[in-house]
């Protein structure tokens, strides 16, 4: 039985970037990560630079470099993430991508991958057809870590939105639907903690405990 404090504060860990210094992706996640401080939530930020130490995650080996057991560590502390994506070629970005294959560490948890966590989701794109598509991408791949993607994610076109500063939107209604995001991690963190806290026995998925081996990539 995992004993469990309910009053600390849920933490928040975001995952996102490229590895351009001003990176909007990076920056879409930083306003989406202090929405979810607004709510309540202490956070934590692997950006670009971080996930571009991370070598490609790769099952066979057993090693581990100290960035992916920092990164592993984390979520598995983590109460709810916020995963932001470039849309790349119409997809998930790999550095991203990379990130969530290193998640694989996780798999015989007690609470296997991002199961019980919600999932703010963000892209950008020079677009609305690859944010639009990309989203749902990382939303499928959020639900294959059995993770719970927020109702809201952020699909941001950067052709028509500026981040010209970590701290500086060209579009206040981005702004407001980044929070949104950061306050729906928050939000759901705090109702999980709650349940949990109210039921010692109680994750995500309930399921996973009667047959946790046969439903391992389920999605
Ligand atoms: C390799 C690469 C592939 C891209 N592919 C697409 C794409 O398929 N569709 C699109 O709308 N934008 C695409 N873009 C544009 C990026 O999604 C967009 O510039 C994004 O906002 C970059 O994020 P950043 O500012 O965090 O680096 C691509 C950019 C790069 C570098």
């Amino acid at each position: 039985m995992t004993s469990f404090d309910h009053h600390r504060r849920p933490l928040v860990v975001g995952i996102g970037g490229t590895t351009r210094a001003a990176s909007s992706t990076e920056r879409a996640l930083g306003f989406a990560l202090r929405g979810a401080e607004a709510a309540g939530a202490n956070t934590r930020l692997f950006g670009g630079t971080f996930l571009h130490c991370l070598p490609h995650y790769a099952p066979e080996h057993s090693e581990r470099t100290d960035e992916q057991l920092e990164l592993i560590e984390a979520v598995r502390h983590a109460d709810a993430l916020i995963i932001a994506t470039p849309g790349y070629h119409g997809g998930v970005s790999g550095l991203v991508k990379n990130a969530l294959d290193t998640l694989e560490e996780l798999r015989a948890d007690e609470r296997p991958y991002l199961d019980g966590r919600a999932v703010g989701c963000i892209v950008t794109a020079y677009g609305w057809q690859a944010a639009g598509s990309v989203l749902t991408s990382l939303r499928s791949i959020v639900h294959a870590l059995r993770g719970w993607p927020t109702p809201f994610g952020a699909g941001i076109n950067t052709l028509e939105t500026r981040f010209d500063s970590v701290d500086t939107c060209s579009d206040a209604k981005v702004v407001d639907q980044l929070a949104i995001v950061g306050q729906q991690a928050a939000q759901f963190a705090l109702a999980f903690n709650a349940h949990r806290a109210t039921s010692p026995n109680a994750s995500g998925n309930s399921i996973q405990h009667a047959q946790p081996a046969r439903l391992l990539h389920a999605v």
